[in-house]
């Protein structure tokens, strides 16, 4: 049975109950993370932390905790939770009160934090990749905040499923965004572009790790915007997200991207993560 985090205790997350005026369930007033475990070590935890800090302050939330608490209660959970491979998930909401679009006066936030099994990409999309189709970005225009009102994400993603692709990648004014629930990578004439951070999109952490090691290894890449027609002609395209790290995509709209096999590019850049997540494991890094 999980333990979760609800409003300063522990307890199995079948007792674990929420308010139905809590303001994250009426009105997804509410920011969450979620953050990978690899052998009991929180996965790129400051980063973690401070953009919960960022987007709570950006939408006026005081969790009434500092980072060092929030530091120590995740690290609790995961110990409360056997230390393995996990998928930690924390939310914030603006807590409970009567139903009014306005901010209550007095209202405490309401913290909860569940651990799952970590669920990675399968062995069979690694090797063969995934699929995915494009669609028009209906989203808000504050998708740089990690906000669980998420609902045109979802309806994206649903969409994906239903014609046999794995992800939705976006397309805002004829630029590409980002995926659905993830950021997105094209290989074009052996340099890596990713569109820059901007509104219009989530600042992910595993987009930053990417760019770090591409840095460290002396990989080119460019962050630029991106036209639709690029995409269509890349090489190669890779979808990055916390929990399912890098994903090669070998269809994109039914049409084979590249030669149809994960990429040369992406092969090592997954080697060069996968090697940092070792070192990570061992704790010889944070
Ligand atoms: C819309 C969106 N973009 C990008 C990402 C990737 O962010 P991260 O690497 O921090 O998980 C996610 C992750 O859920 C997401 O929902």
């Amino acid at each position: 049975m999980s333990i979760c985090w609800l409003n300063g205790e522990f307890l199995p997350l079948e007792d674990a109950k929420i308010h139905v005026l809590d303001r994250g369930f009426i009105f997804g007033d509410s920011i969450y993370e979620v953050i990978p475990v690899y052998g009991g070590k929180l996965f790129r935890l400051e980063e973690h932390l401070q953009r919960l800090i960022n987007n709570l302050a950006a939408v006026k939330i005081d969790p009434k905790l500092n980072v060092q608490e929030l530091r120590g209660l995740l690290e609790a959970l995961v110990e409360h939770n056997g230390s393995g491979d996990l998928s930690v998930y924390v939310q914030v909401s603006r807590g409970v009160a009567a139903r009014d679009h306005a901010f209550p006066e007095l209202c405490l936030a309401t913290i909860f934090a569940m651990a799952n099994p970590l669920v990675g990409c399968s062995e069979k999309t690694l090797s063969e990749g995934a699929s995915a189709i494009t669609l028009d970005d209906i989203r808000w225009r504050y998708c740089h905040i990690k906000t669980t009102s998420l609902l045109a994400n979802i309806l994206l993603r649903q969409q994906a499923l239903e014609e046999d692709a794995t992800e939705a990648i976006l397309i805002r004014d004829g630029l590409v965004t980002e995926g659905a629930a993830s950021n997105l990578f094209l290989v074009v004439d052996t340099v890596l572009l990713t569109p820059p951070k901007s509104t219009f999109l989530l600042p992910g952490i595993t987009r930053d790790l990417i760019l770090e090691l591409a840095t460290k290894q002396n990989i080119a890449y460019k962050e630029c915007d991106i036209e639709q027609s690029t995409l269509n002609s890349a090489s190669e395209i890779w979808l990055s997200s916390s929990t399912k790290e890098i994903v090669p995509v070998t269809r994109l709209n039914g049409k084979q991207v590249g030669n149809g096999k994960p990429g040369n590019l992406w092969v090592q850049m997954n080697t060069h993560f996968q090697n940092y997540k070792d070192k990570v494991r061992q704790g010889l890094i944070n």
